[in-house]
C-alpha cells in the first residue's frame, strides 16, 4: 500500500482472488484498477463495473456504473461536461463523485462548508490515491484551503455492490462548520427513469412507490433523529418502467441509523444524481484544526434483471456482510435461520408478571417455539407508558423473585429467554428522570415535548452513555438472557445538547448515532452470543448501519396479516426475510377488526422469521394442533425462505385480488411458494402461477404446506415445466384472505 501523487506514472493493478462459493453468475475477484494515462479508476465485481477518472481541471468524475465491461475495454479518460449555456456551468453539468459547494454549483453538493473567515467557497481537487483491498480511497483537497476528503471505495467481489464514504480533515488551523456532508454521490445518464422508494407511518410502513423521474429534487429523508417509518433510506432507480425480472437497475442504501436525506435528482440536463448522507437539515459540525468527520456507508449496486435482481443482490449481500453472528466465510457467511419466538406483548400487554408470563411460556413450548421474549412491563414502576422508563431494576411486585424463576422455567422448557428494553427513553416519572432531568435532549428553559408521555436520553452525553452501557451489561451479566427487543418508541424535539458551546450543540445528530453504535459495539464485545431486534414502534429503525448490531428488526406493530402481506412485500426490496420478524396473533385483529383463519394468519407470518405473539393460552387444542404443525413445517424449509432468492410473483399491492411469492435455495433443490387471495370475484381463479429461478433441467416434486389449494399439475415436473407452464390451482382456492403454501424439492 502506497501514497502516490496524481503525477505518479506507475501502472498498478489490485487483483483479489478470493476462493470462495459464488452464486450462479457472480466472479471471485473485484479488480481495482488504476491507468496513471489517463486517470482513470476502475472497479470490477460481481456483473458491475464502475468508473471514475480525474478531469483535465482535476475533478473526480463519474465515468461508468452499469453492467461488466470486458477487460481489454479501455474506459477514455474524463473530460469535463460543457457549458451548455451560460445558465448551465459546467462545474454544474459534470458529474463529479464528490462535489463542494462552490464555483457555481446549483444542484446538490456532497460537501458544503462555512470558514472562519466567512468564506464558503469549496472546491475539491484530486490529490492523490492509496490502494486496499477491494478498493481504492482518494483524497481530495480544496484548491486552496486545506480541507481534505478521503473518498473509500470497496466492492465487493461476488456481488460488484459499492460500498463508498468519505472522511472530511481539517488539517488548517482554525475551525471549519460543516453544513452538508454527504456520504457519497450517485450518477446516471440521461435516460427515461423510473425511481422505487419506500414510505410509511406507525402500522403502515413500507409503502412501496414508483414514479416515472422527473426534473428536479424528489427527496427521501428523516429529520427525527433516527431513521423513521416515514421513509427508508434506500432506492431503486429503473430505466423505463419498474419491471420485477427485466431491466437495468441501480440501487442503493445508507447505513445510517440518525437524521439522513437522500436526494434523487434529475437536472436541467436530464442526467440523474443521487446524493446521500447526514441529513443537512439543522446541521453543523465544527472541525476544530487536525479534527475529522467519518461519514456513513453509502451502498450502491446494480442489478440486469429487474427490482427483483436487486433485492436479491441486496439480500445475499447483507446475509454475508452486514449482519451479525454470520458462520462460514466469504459468500457462503451467513447468520442461522432465527429461532421461532413467543412475544408475549399482545397477550398481556404492560401486565406481566411470573405466573402469566409461565403459563404463556409453557403453552409456547408444546408449539415448537425456540425463544421465550418478555415484552414491556416487568420493570421500575411500569403499569402502563406513563411511567417506569429509566428505572431498570425488575417490578417486586410482579417479579418477587427477580426474573430467575421465569428463565428458569423457560429454559427448563426447552427455549431460550429474551426481554425486551428501552434504553434511550425516560418517563419524567422515573427515578432516574427526577435525579437526572438534564440527562435529557432539551433546550434549557424551554418546555420539553413528551411522546407516549417519554423523553429521550441525549445518549451523545458520555454520562448518560455510561449508564445506560452500564444498566446493561448488568443486566445481561445478572440474567441468563440470550436476546433483547431494542425498542425506541418516539422522535426527537429541542435537539439540545447543552454541555457544549451554542455553535457546536448541533453535533448531536452525529454524536447520538456514534453512541448508540458503540454502545451495541460494547455489550456484543462482552455479551457476545445476545442477539438483538431493532424495533421503533414496529419499523421506525431499519437500515444497514442498525443492522451491523441488530439479527432482526420489528417491521411493523401492525401484525394484520392481510396487511403484512403488503408490507412484508414493500419490506423485501431492500431487506432480507431472515431479519423479517413476523408474528401470529389473535383475530379478529385489534387494528382492523379483521378477522382471518389461522392458517392464513400462519402462511402470513412464514413468509419471514417466524413468531408467535396471540394470546395462546386461549387457544383451542385444534388451534395448538394447526400452529404446531405449522410450525414444524415451517422448521423444515425455513432456510429457503429467509435465505433463499426471492422472486416476487404477484403483487398485493394496489387492491390485487391475488399475491404470490418464492424462494429458491441456493442449490436450487428447494422452492417455497406462498400464494394468498384477498377476495375472489366473479369467480375468478388463482392464475397460473409461472415460477422462477429452478433448474430447468431437474425433476421437482411438489407438495403441500397448507392451505386448502389443491393443484391442478402434476406432482412430479420438471424445472422447466414449473417455470414455463406453471403452478396452476383447482377452483377450489377461493373465498377471501385465502392462502396456501407449497414447496418443491428435488427429486
Ligand atoms: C412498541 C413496540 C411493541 C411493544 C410496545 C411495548 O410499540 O413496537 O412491539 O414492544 O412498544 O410498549
Amino acid at each position: 500500500m502506497r501514497m502516490r501523487s496524481a503525477g505518479a506514472v506507475l501502472r498498478s493493478l489490485v487483483c483479489v482472488a478470493l476462493l470462495v462459493g459464488m452464486g450462479a453468475g457472480a466472479r471471485a475477484e473485484t479488480d481495482a484498477h488504476f491507468t496513471p494515462a489517463t486517470k482513470v479508476f476502475r472497479l470490477d465485481g460481481g456483473n458491475v463495473t464502475y468508473a471514475f477518472g480525474v478531469n483535465g481541471r482535476g475533478e473526480l468524475q463519474q465515468l461508468y456504473w452499469g453492467g461488466r465491461l470486458a477487460a481489454t475495454d479501455a474506459i477514455p479518460k474524463a473530460v469535463p461536461m460543457p457549458e451548455v449555456a451560460s445558465f448551465d456551468s459546467s462545474y454544474t453539468n459534470t458529474p463529479q463523485e464528490y462535489v463542494g459547494w462552490g464555483a457555481g454549483l446549483f444542484v446538490e453538493p456532497a460537501l458544503k462548508v462555512t470558514f472562519a473567515d466567512g468564506n464558503r467557497d469549496l472546491v475539491l481537487h484530486y490529490a492523490s490515491h492509496t490502494e486496499v483491498a477491494n478498493g481504492f480511497d482518494v483524497v481530495l483537497k480544496d484548491i486552496l484551503r486545506p480541507i481534505y476528503v478521503t473518498l473509500h471505495y470497496r466492492m465487493d467481489p461476488a456481488s460488484g455492490i459499492l460500498a463508498r464514504s468519505a472522511t472530511i480533515e481539517n488539517r488548517g488551523n482554525e475551525e471549519v462548520t460543516l453544513e452538508q456532508v454527504a456520504a457519497a454521490a450517485w450518477a446516471l445518464p440521461p435516460a427515461h427513469y423510473s425511481l422505487n422508494y419506500l414510505t410509511g407511518r406507525w402500522a403502515g410502513e413500507w409503502t412501496l412507490n414508483q414514479e416515472t423521474l422527473k426534473p428536479g429534487e424528489r427527496v427521501m429523508e428523516s429529520r427525527r433523529g433516527s431513521t423513521g417509518h416515514q421513509a427508508n433510506p434506500w432506492f431503486a432507480i429503473q430505466e423505463g418502467k419498474p419491471s420485477e425480472e427485466h431491466g437495468e437497475v441501480w440501487f442503493g442504501a445508507l447505513a445510517w441509523s440518525g437524521s439522513w436525506r437522500i436526494t434523487v435528482e434529475e437536472d436541467q440536463l436530464d442526467a440523474v444524481r443521487v446524493t446521500g448522507g447526514f441529513n443537512p437539515f439543522d446541521f453543523g459540525y465544527v472541525l476544530h484544526p487536525g479534527q475529522s468527520l467519518e461519514t456513513p456507508v453509502f451502498y450502491g449496486g446494480y442489478s440486469a434483471n429487474g427490482l427483483g435482481g436487486a433485492s436479491r443482490i441486496l439480500h445475499r449481500y447483507e446475509l454475508a456482510h452486514i449482519l451479525p453472528h454470520r458462520i462460514g466465510t466469504g459468500e457462503d457467511a451467513h447468520p442461522k435461520p432465527r429461532p421461532v419466538i413467543y412475544n408475549s406483548w399482545e397477550a398481556t400487554g404492560f401486565n406481566v408478571n411470573e405466573a402469566g408470563q409461565i403459563a404463556l411460556a409453557e403453552r409456547a413450548a408444546a408449539l415448537g417455539v425456540d425463544r421465550f421474549v418478555m415484552d414491556d412491563g416487568w420493570f421500575g414502576q411500569r403499569k402502563n407508558d406513563h411511567a417506569g422508563l429509566g428505572d431498570w431494576y425488575v417490578n417486586p411486585q410482579k417479579f418477587p423473585h427477580g426474573l430467575k424463576p421465569l428463565i428458569d422455567k423457560v429454559h427448563a422448557l426447552g427455549m431460550d429467554f429474551g426481554l425486551w428494553v428501552e434504553p434511550e427513553m425516560v418517563n419524567p416519572d422515573s427515578d432516574l428522570y427526577r435525579k437526572h432531568p438534564n440527562w435529557v435532549l432539551n433546550f434549557p428553559g424551554r418546555p420539553r415535548s413528551e411522546q407516549r408521555n417519554q423523553l429521550v436520553l441525549n445518549l451523545a452525553r458520555p454520562d448518560v452513555r455510561a449508564y445506560v452501557l452500564g444498566f446493561l451489561d448488568k443486566l445481561l451479566t445478572d440474567n441468563d438472557i440470550a436476546f433483547l427487543k431494542w425498542d425506541y418508541n418516539r422522535n426527537w424535539s429541542e435537539p439540545g445538547w447543552d454541555q457544549l458551546p451554542p455553535n457546536e450543540q448541533k453535533k448531536v445528530y452525529v454524536e447520538y448515532t456514534r453512541s448508540l453504535y458503540e454502545i451495541l459495539a460494547k455489550l456484543k464485545q462482552r455479551h457476545p452470543k445476545v442477539e438483538i431486534e431493532s424495533c421503533s414502534g414496529g419499523g421506525g429503525r431499519v437500515d444497514l448501519g442498525i443492522l451491523r448490531y441488530a439479527d432482526e428488526v420489528w417491521p411493523s406493530d401492525n401484525t394484520d396479516p392481510f396487511d403484512r402481506v403488503s408490507q412484508q412485500w414493500g419490506f423485501s426490496y431492500p431487506y432480507t426475510g431472515q431479519i423479517m420478524m413476523a408474528w401470529v396473533t389473535d383475530s379478529p385483529h385489534w387494528l382492523n377488526d379483521r378477522s382471518t383463519s389461522l392458517t392464513y394468519r400462519m402462511l402470513s407470518s412464514m413468509e419471514g422469521s417466524l413468531g408467535i405473539g396471540a394470546n395462546i393460552t386461549k387457544w383451542t387444542p385444534e388451534e395448538m394442533a394447526t400452529a404446531k404443525g405449522l410450525i414444524a413445517a415451517y422448521k423444515e424449509v425455513q432456510p429457503t425462505i429467509v435465505q433463499g432468492d426471492l422472486y416476487r410473483l404477484i403483487s398485493p399491492l394496489n387492491g390485487s385480488e391475488f399475491a404470490a411469492t418464492e424462494m429458491v435455495n441456493r442449490a436450487k433443490n428447494q422452492a417455497v411458494v406462498f400464494l394468498y387471495i384477498h377476495s375472489t370475484q366473479e369467480g375468478r381463479g388463482f392464475p397460473r402461477l409461472k415460477l422462477e429461478g429452478l433448474d430447468p433441467a431437474a425433476e421437482y416434486t411438489l407438495r403441500s404446506i397448507a392451505g386448502k389449494a389443491a393443484p391442478q399439475t402434476p406432482t412430479m415436473a420438471s424445472g422447466a415445466w414449473w417455470m414455463n407452464h406453471g403452478l396452476e390451482m383447482d377452483k377450489s382456492f377461493h373465498g377471501d384472505f385465502q392462502a396456501a403454501a407449497f414447496r418443491l424439492d428435488r427429486k
